[in-house]
């Protein structure tokens, strides 16, 4: 879909630093923790891009810097040609309105206080242009009903819904303000297994009633084969490999990504004998602690001198530029070559946890 579809969000070398200090009094900059460092992806109208990682890669720093939460430290954010990064508030103001986040946390992310109406209805109180007083409570009721809840539910609170209807209302929320990109961190991460399949299709139902564009971000590998029609794989605050689904899952060639692959269970006793593990040595670096070169470098089993030497750009590897190969897509790394390791059908897989071995490649990585 992005190769056809004008791209409606474009991220170029996007970077999020955050100073690390020493002293009380006086203030000293000792280092950086290094959340997102050099992050470039497209967003095509109507596509769904995930981004998958281990805890700590930046993924949630970056989905808070698409929809200004966070300020980047450098790079740029282009809605529809223009960086956003750069704008006046009053201009910024008007395109946040096309862009809006999906939070995680369907129990924390909803003020207990209020009502589900109020809740839902809030994003109207600084764009009033989109519902006027009087239309409020009816757009509120459609919006109920639009994520599968009773319009009748409107003035309930948070605590009287289940879990799934809890993400249905902060989706409800997402969508006031009539956006054309959500930017979903981990929507259903918290959810029991049984119901994230629902808000799953429950999304995809939207996507096409409205158009929307989703940057959808998580750390389970099936459930983003599931919905995203490409998929961008994170470590240590960058894209190291980007490409359609189909190229990422049954063709990848950077070896942090077939590591991740490696991991995901297979209900299928016969393909669990016959494919193969890799498990990756060594902890994760400190972001604030970057290793030289190549970032995959201390725990990437193929790596040599070079890898040490020269960082690895992101883009179609040498040996694939000529071919039509499905392996012919981005990917930041040297000697980047095939290797299937995801047997068919897999992605149908629920979204179970990753089973966990002496070098868990899912663990968060050490505070710096
Ligand atoms: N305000 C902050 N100050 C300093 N460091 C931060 C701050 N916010 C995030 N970090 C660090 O930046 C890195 C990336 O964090 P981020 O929350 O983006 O990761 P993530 O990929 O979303 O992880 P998870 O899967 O656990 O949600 C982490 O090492 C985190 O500790
Ligand atoms: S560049 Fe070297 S260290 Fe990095 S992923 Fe490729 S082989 Fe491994
Ligand atoms: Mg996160």
């Amino acid at each position: 879909m992005a190769d056809t579809a004008e791209a409606i969000l474009e991220v170029r070398d996007l970077h999020k630093h955050y100073p690390l200090t020493q002293g009380v009094l006086f203030k000293k900059q000792v280092g950086a923790v290094k959340a997102v460092d050099g992050v470039d992806f497209d967003l095509a109208a109507g596509e769904t891009l995930g981004i998958v990682g281990e805890s700590g890669c930046g993924k949630s720093t970056v989905a808070k810097m698409l929809v200004n939460l966070e300020r980047p430290t450098s790079g740029s954010i282009r809605y529809k040609g223009e960086d956003i990064t750069t704008l006046s508030p009053k201009a910024l103001k008007a395109v946040r309105r096309n862009i809006q986040m999906v939070f995680q946390d369907p129990y924390t992310s909803l003020n207990p206080r209020m009502t589900v109406g109020d809740i839902i209805g809030e994003p109207y109180e600084i764009h009033p242009e989109v519902a006027p007083k009087g239309d409020r409570r009816r757009k509120v009721q459609d919006l109920l009903d639009v994520v599968g809840l009773n319009p009748e539910y409107i003035n309930r609170y948070p605590h009287q819904f289940s879990g799934g209807q809890r993400q249905r209302i902060g989706i409800a929320r997402g969508l006031a303000l009539q956006p054309e990109i959500i930017v979903a961190d981990e929507p259903v991460s918290a959810l029991d297994v049984s119901v994230q399949a629902q808000v799953i299709n429950l999304m995809g139902n939207l996507q096409s009633e409205f158009s929307l564009s989703y940057v959808f971000i998580a750390h389970d590998l099936s459930i983003v084969r599931h919905i995203s029609d490409r998929v961008g794989v994170m470590y240590l605050g960058r894209i190291v490999e980007i490409g359609s689904d189909a190229q990422i899952y049954d063709h990848p060639t950077h070896p942090y990504t077939q590591a991740l692959l490696s991991a995901v269970p297979v209900p299928d006793p016969d393909a669990r004998a016959h494919r193969e593990r890799i498990i990756l040595t060594g902890d994760v670096p400190s972001p604030a602690n970057i290793p030289s070169g190549c970032r995959f470098r201390t725990r990437c089993w193929k790596a040599q001198e070079r890898c040490a030497l020269e960082v690895p750009l992101l883009a179609v590897p040498a040996v694939f530029r000529l071919t039509d190969s499905p392996a012919k897509h981005d990917s930041a790394c040297h000697f980047a070559e095939e290797k299937h390791v995801v047997p068919a059908e897999t992605d149908e897989d629920g979204p179970e946890t990753p089973p966990t071995n002496g070098a868990d490649p899912f663990r968060k990585p050490e505070s710096p």
